[in-house]
């Protein structure tokens, strides 16, 4: 079956099987900057934006998208960069892994405007595990970079 999406900006046609996960779909297209991680919905790694909300693409069909936006970290690219940047001038950064999913996601709630403690902000990233920061310095960082961003 085919499906039309806009992909960062972009009108794209997916050839796809009824059953297909979005982030095989979007690595057999090459965005690959789409990884996974547990395949359970329980890390986070895969996470990417559907009109603007943040989803684990491994457990969301492809044909799910039909007409709808989705935004890799390849159509945030400068801001994923400068959050990068940030973490490693707050001592956030370790093995970046998580990093990309955490991207889109405080890339989401930049754009939502929404006013946020600290502790909210770790409600919203608590799809996110990170096996190396321990949170903290993360959430800080984040905290951070939106204030700044604001
Ligand atoms: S690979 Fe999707 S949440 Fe872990
Ligand atoms: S920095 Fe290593 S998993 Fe988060």
């Amino acid at each position: 079956m085919k499906i039309e999406t806009v992909v960062n900006g972009h009108k794209r046609i997916f050839d796809i099987t009824p059953d297909e996960l979005l982030a095989d779909t979007l690595k057999r297209y090459d965005y690959t900057s789409v990884r996974k991680g547990c395949d359970t919905t329980s890390c986070g790694v895969c996470t990417i934006l559907v009109d603007g909300s943040p989803v684990p693409s491994c457990a969301y069909l492809t044909a799910r998208a039909e007409g709808k936006e989705i935004t890799t970290v390849e159509g945030i690219a400068e801001e994923a960069e400068r959050l990068a940047e940030h973490f490693g001038d707050e001592g956030a950064d370790q093995c970046g892994f998580c990093n990309p999913g955490i991207a889109l996601s405080v890339h989401a709630l930049k754009l939502s405007r929404k006013s946020f403690t600290e502790e909210n902000l770790r409600h919203y990233l608590v799809g996110h595990l990170c096996r190396c920061s321990g949170y903290q310095s993360q959430i800080k960082a984040i905290q951070r970079y939106l204030g700044d961003a604001k």
